[in-house]
């Protein structure tokens, strides 16, 4: 049943319960925690990239139980934060103690969180601007048992003091947490509740069935899904932008499930990366390499599947990956439920085929190989220019079943960063199937990859350099599975 609309959210930020009453619910939970005076966490660049203002919240991890997750609270807004526990920098001390007190005497070293004792210690704090960001990532990763250098990968450092964070991960890794915040964490539950707020004229529903969804969408027809809000935050965050009405999916339970078996693999739309990299390690390396590479924790804890394919971006990275896996998706709307392959939703630059009402359940990826296949080839890169958290200039999947023989029974190449949409390589495809696996067979199909495509000239890069990549990645991969 759908929440009949209140003035009021409610959350605890350090322990403390808050009331949010009169505010924006797409106001960024960063620009509420400075407004209301918790100015410890520091705003960088307010669109993901800095990892200053990470904060942490208990939500579920892949393993469906409660854990500290490092998320970026300049692209949370506010609606998505109701009901959760929010950690910040000023909070974490050991031994809880109040606002009032601590603004007249300053927390001592003994009083200090491990992570913040760490940092001290090592000397890895420099002008200090990016230090409550990294200690709230080692502090997430702490509760987890991995404070490494994969754990901090969002957060930039300026002063370039990467050594002595390093050391101070290294520092806390040994450590086995037994305090509050490891009791709490026991103590916590997953569970989102319904959620109906207005506030600045602008709505928030959190739903918890698929059912509601729909209906919201009947009542509202221009209102706007939201699951992780790492692409929509950015909206949020630097473009100001308006939502008056907004459908949360975070909370739908149909759209949540992941199920493996031996034939396929099915990823409902709000599951977040960090649970398929968790969750389906080995199953498909392409999707493992790629995952890898996206973003950075603080986004892959919240961006999801479905916000990927939402987002319908010529330069979003799974679409190649499950392009080249040939995956399928589950749509339903008001006329019901259908499927349709991966290859049919791109219809345009950022257009898809979804029809007024409609939702992207899941995605469905088989497994099987081609009948007579012997072995399959599957890998995926991407080019950017800076290794973890960046976009991609060109990425591309590829997948090849090769019989006894080393001949090519199926051949996906899926490339994004190179046309209007994700996009695969069908002539070149065509051409490879029935050709033995050999340099031979490479060099004939290059003619038919270059003019694959009619990339752009942006500022990531040439339209002849991405030209270039759509030829070499497949060389690539040839070289590194011969
Ligand atoms: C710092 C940073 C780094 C990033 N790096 C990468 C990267 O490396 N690779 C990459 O591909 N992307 C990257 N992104 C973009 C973004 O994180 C991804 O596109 C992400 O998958 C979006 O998922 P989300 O759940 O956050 O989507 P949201 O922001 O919540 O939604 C995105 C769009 O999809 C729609 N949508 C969401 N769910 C559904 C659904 N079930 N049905 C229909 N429509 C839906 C929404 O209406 C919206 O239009 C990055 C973003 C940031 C801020
Ligand atoms: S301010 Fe840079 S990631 Fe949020
Ligand atoms: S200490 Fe200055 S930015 Fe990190």
């Amino acid at each position: 049943m759908i929440q009949p609309l209140a003035t009021q959210l409610t959350l605890t930020i350090n322990g403390e319960p808050v009331s949010i009453a009169d505010l924006s619910p797409a106001m960024t939970l960063l620009e509420y925690l400075r407004l209301s005076g918790r100015a410890g966490t520091k705003e960088g660049c307010g669109d993901g990239d800095c990892g200053a203002c990470t904060v942490a919240m208990i939500g579920a991890g892949a393993d469906g139980k409660p854990h500290y997750q490092a998320v970026n609270s300049c692209l949370i807004p506010l609606g998505a934060v109701a009901g959760r526990q929010v950690f910040t920098a000023e909070g974490i001390v050991q031994g809880r103690i109040p606002k009032e007190a601590l603004v007249k005497e300053p927390v001592t070293v003994e009083q200090l969180h491990p992570v913040q004792s760490a940092m001290v210690e090592t000397g890895g704090s420099q002008c200090g601007y990016c230090t409550p960001g990294f200690i709230m990532s080692l502090f997430a990763a702490y509760y987890d048992g991995h404070p490494d250098d994969l754990s901090v990968e969002g957060n930039l450092c300026r002063c370039t003091g990467y050594l002595p964070i390093r050391r101070a991960a290294q520092m806390v890794a040994e450590l086995a947490p037994q305090d509050r915040f490891s009791e709490q964490l026991v103590a916590a539950s997953t569970v989102l509740a319904p959620l109906a707020y207005t506030g600045q004229a602008e709505q928030f529903y959190r739903p918890t069935h698929l059912n509601e969804v729909l209906e919201l969408l009947h009542q509202h027809p221009k209102a706007t899904l939201v699951a992780g809000a790492t692409d929509l935050g950015l909206e949020m965050s630097w473009h100001r932008q308006h939502y008056p009405v907004l459908i949360s999916l975070e909370a739908v339970e149909e759209l949540k499930h992941l199920e493996h078996t031996d034939e396929f693999v099915e990823i409902g739309a709000a599951v977040p990366l960090s649970h398929i990299e968790a969750n389906l390690q080995g199953v498909f390396p392409s999707l493992d390499e790629m995952i890898h590479w996206f973003a950075a924790r603080q986004v892959r804890n919240r961006a999801t599947v479905g916000g990927n394919i939402g987002t319908a971006s010529p330069i979003g990275d799974l679409p190649p990956v499950l392009l080249s896996l040939d995956a399928t998706l589950k749509l339903t709307g008001p006329s019901g439920e259908r499927v349709m392959p991966l290859a049919d939703f791109f219809v345009g630059y950022r257009q898809t085929a979804l029809q007024p009402g409609e939702v992207i359940v899941s995605v469905q990826i088989p497994k099987a190989l081609t009948p007579d296949a012997a072995r399959r080839l599957a890998q995926s890169y991407k080019i950017g220019k800076r290794g973890t958290d960046d976009i991609s200039i060109v990425a591309a999947a590829f997948l090849v079943d090769l019989d006894a023989s080393n001949h090519i029974l199926h051949a996906r190449l899926g490339y994004g960063g190179v046309a209007a949409i994700p996009a695969r390589a069908t002539e070149a495809e065509a051409f490879l199937v029935g050709k033995p696996w050999t340099g031979e067979t490479i060099r004939a199909v290059k003619p038919l990859l270059q003019e694959a495509f009619t990339p752009l000239t942006d500022l990531r890069g040439s339209a002849e350099y991405r030209k270039r990549l759509v030829v070499n990645l497949f060389e690539k991969f040839f070289v590194e599975f011969p």
